[in-house]
Order: structure tokens, then C-alpha cells, then sequence
């Protein structure tokens, strides 16, 4: 049950609990949400029915996915005051110390959904959370780029809603463009929810203990910034670019494999993985699709692809079963659609935010619920007598 702790000499101790949400097979490289495939969400579904699925168990029926919807839609702003936060931060501000910042100070707004023990405090609060993390990424970009921020414009999708605030100007009217819609929001769905990872896992245990669900997200997004973890996006597109041509892969993987050398292949590598992550074959599926859609090519695909190759071929990685993982290929498309690598992790961010509030409500409603407390083993000094300071 939720908080039991199982304690394993190859691992760190790691929390442990029941969900029904997401399943994953590592040695197979199979994920499935509610037991539906990765591959056939990304293919028919959509985010929103995905947030749905994640969150009540089943795919919505129209009238289901439209209510929602448009139940999401009515929580897209932000209160007024909160704008003012963000003119506290440097212009230079990283988007995650921002959202990290913005979703925590959540609480201090909306207080007819803090109360965990009120289920439509819950609600709302999900609904809320899910709402408006696209209005707080694409106000920490605008932000970053001195421009003004856009209201939502509720008549457009959830993902074409977040692209008009993100790219959108007050000085011309801004087309959606489907083909990036379509290919964001498959997006999306690859990040939305991944079983007991680092972050989720951050999210339960501060839930664990009764804080409101606005600083557990907060608490989420923190443990996401992190290079081994969700920024890892942001630094694989750094590498490929640092990389910059193929000439200079052979270069890397070998300092990847080296020792003494901090340096590894970032989007390469996963805990639970030992094959290859269903989510980077959809990723760079979307790649091809995309870039041939929008008539851009980029060489940075190619290094990411003859990396792949060559890395897929070396014994190191075999032995290692080290494939590449959802961040690999990611930037790639997000920067075609024009973000900002620093904004990478923030649409991570953004979109595990179904996943953190599906686990964590999963959490909070099973009535056997404790608050987590790992343990540990003690490898510090056997009890010992105090000496005073003259005698040390
Ligand atoms: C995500 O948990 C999740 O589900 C996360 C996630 C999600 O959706 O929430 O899937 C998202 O975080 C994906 C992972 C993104 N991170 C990266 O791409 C960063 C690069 N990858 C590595 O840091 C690493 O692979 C981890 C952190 C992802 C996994 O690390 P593990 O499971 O702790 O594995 P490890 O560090 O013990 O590595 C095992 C061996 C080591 O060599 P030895 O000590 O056995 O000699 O493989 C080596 C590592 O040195 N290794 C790598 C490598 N990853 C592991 N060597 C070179 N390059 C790499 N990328």
C-alpha cells in the first residue's frame, strides 16, 4: 500500500506503491496508461484525452471530452496579482525557477482548493493546476523576452491555447498553425505521465503529508529541473549542438564512456528502461513527420540520428542497455516550432502536470494513505561520550 518502503542493496531505498494509472515494462519497453498503449495514444488521441483517461480511468465519450474541456477552459487565467510576480524576477530567469515560483505562490490565490480533505477542493484544484500551466509557461517566456503577456483565448484548443500566449503578439492576429498543434500535443501526451519517476514520486511524498496539491506540484517541478531528470531535454540539444557535426560523434562517445569523464549522453539512458523507450520511437517518428511537413531541415536531426546509430552499435551501450530515452529527440522538434531550449523542461513541466495531479489525487483519495517516510542505513559513528572543547 501507499508508504510502504522496500529497501533493495542495488538501489536507493525507493517508495513504493499501488496505481492504476500508468504500467511500464522496461525489459520490453512497454508503457501503457489505463492499458492503453503509448503508441495508439500518440497516434488517435489527443492531450485532453489523455488528462482525462490519466485522471478518471476511462477515454472520455464526446460529451465527456467536451465537458472537460471546457470545465479546463474556465480556469485558463491567472489572477491579476500574480503577473506582478513575475516582474520580481530577473528577465534573465530561468522559465523553471519561474514556474517553480509561480505554481507555489498558487496556494496564496486559491484558497477554495487547498483543503485536501474536501474533494471539490481536489477537484478544482486539479482542474486548476491542468489549466494553467500553459498560461504560466508562456508568461515566463514572454516575460523572457520582454514582450506582453496574452490572456487565453478559450475558443482554441488547450495546446493552441498555449501556443497563441507563447508566440502570439497584441499587434497582429495569430494563426495556429495545425501542423505544430498536432505535433505539440503528441508531445504532450509522451510526457504526461510515467509511473514512479523522480518527480512524480516528489509529488506523493510531499502529499504524503497534507501539504496543499499547488506546493506539491511546486515540489514536482523542482525535482523535474534537474539535468538527470526532466532537463535533461534542454541538455540533449545542447550536446547535439555542441556535437554539431557527425564528424565529432566518435569524440563523445567516448568521453560518454570514459571514467574520468563526468560527461554523459544526455537523452541516453534510463532506471527502468533497458530497452528502447517507447516514447522515443514516437518522438522521432514525429521528427520526420514534422520537419518534412514544415519543409525544415535541420542537421541537428542528423547527429541525433547517426549518434543514435553509432551509439546503438557500440558495445558499451549494448552491454549497458543504455537507448535513447523521451529527451533525446524532443528538442529537436521543439526548437522547429521555435522554443527556446530553456523552455524545454517548462513544456516538460507543463505536461507531467496531468501526471502529478492524477497520482497525486490517486494518492490523497485512498483512505490508507500514510505519510511516506523513507528509512535508511546508518553508516555513521557507534554512540560515543560528548567532549568538552578544551579537550578535543
Ligand atoms: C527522464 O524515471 C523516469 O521515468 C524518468 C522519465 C520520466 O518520464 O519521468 O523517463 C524522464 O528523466 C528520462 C532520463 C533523462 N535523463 C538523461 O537522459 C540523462 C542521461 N542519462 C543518465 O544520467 C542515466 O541514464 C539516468 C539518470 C537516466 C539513469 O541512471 P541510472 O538508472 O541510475 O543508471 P546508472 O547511472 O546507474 O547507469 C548505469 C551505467 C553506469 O555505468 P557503471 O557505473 O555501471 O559503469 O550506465 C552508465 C553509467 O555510467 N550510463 C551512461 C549513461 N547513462 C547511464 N553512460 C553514458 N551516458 C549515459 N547517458
Amino acid at each position: 500500500q501507499t508508504g510502504m518502503f522496500t529497501y533493495d542493496p542495488g538501489f536507493t531505498s525507493t517508495a513504493s506503491c499501488d496505481s492504476a494509472l500508468t504500467y511500464i515494462d522496461g525489459d520490453e519497453g512497454v508503457l501503457l496508461h489505463r492499458g492503453y498503449p503509448i503508441g495508439q495514444l500518440a497516434e488517435h488521441s489527443s492531450f485532453m484525452e489523455v488528462a482525462h483517461l490519466l485522471l478518471n480511468g476511462e477515454l472520455p465519450s464526446k460529451d465527456e471530452l467536451d465537458t472537460f474541456t471546457y470545465t479546463i477552459s474556465r480556469h485558463t487565467m491567472l489572477h491579476e496579482q500574480l503577473a506582478q510576480f513575475y516582474r520580481g524576477f530577473r528577465r534573465d530567469a530561468h522559465p523553471m525557477a519561474i514556474m517553480c515560483g509561480v505554481v507555489g505562490a498558487l496556494s496564496a490565490f486559491y484558497h477554495d482548493s487547498t483543503d485536501i480533505t474536501d474533494p471539490t477542493h481536489r477537484l478544482i484544484a486539479s482542474h486548476r493546476l491542468i489549466a494553467k500551466m500553459p498560461t504560466i509557461a508562456a508568461m515566463a517566456y514572454k516575460y523572457s523576452i520582454g514582450q506582453p503577456f496574452l490572456y487565453p483565448q478559450n475558443d482554441l484548443s488547450y495546446t493552441g491555447n498555449f501556443l497563441r500566449m507563447t508566440f502570439g503578439v497584441p499587434a497582429e492576429p495569430y494563426e495556429v498553425n495545425p501542423i505544430v498543434e498536432r505535433a505539440l500535443d503528441r508531445i504532450f501526451i509522451l510526457h504526461a505521465d510515467h509511473e514512479q519517476n523522480a518527480s512524480t514520486s516528489t509529488v506523493r511524498l510531499a502529499g504524503s503529508s497534507g501539504a496543499n496539491p499547488f506546493a506539491c506540484i511546486a515540489a514536482g517541478i523542482a525535482c523535474l529541473w534537474g539535468p538527470a531528470h526532466g532537463g535533461a531535454n534542454e541538455a540533449a540539444l545542447n550536446m547535439l549542438r555542441e556535437i554539431g557535426t557527425p564528424d565529432k560523434i566518435p569524440h563523445y562517445i567516448d568521453r560518454a564512456k570514459n571514467k574520468n569523464d563526468p560527461f554523459r549522453l544526455m537523452g541516453f539512458g534510463h532506471r527502468v528502461y533497458k530497452n528502447y523507450d517507447p516514447r522515443a520511437t514516437v518522438m522521432q517518428k514525429t521528427v520526420r513527420e514534422v520537419l518534412g511537413e514544415l519543409g525544415v531541415t535541420d542537421p541537428i536531426f542528423d547527429v541525433a540520428l547517426q549518434l543514435e546509430e553509432m551509439a546503438l552499435k557500440d558495445e558499451y551501450f549494448v552491454e549497458k542497455k543504455l537507448f535513447p530515452n523521451v529527451d533525446f529527440y524532443s528538442g529537436v522538434i521543439l526548437s522547429a516550432i521555435g522554443f527556446p531550449t530553456t523552455m524545454f523542461t517548462a513544456l516538460f513541466a507543463l505536461a507531467r502536470t496531468v501526471g502529478w495531479v492524477a497520482q497525486w489525487n490517486e494518492m490523497i483519495s485512498d483512505p490508507a494513505q500514510k505519510i511516506g517516510r523513507p528509512r535508511q542505513l546508518y553508516t555513521g559513528p557507534a554512540e560515543r561520550e560528548y567532549v568538552a572543547v578544551g579537550e578535543r
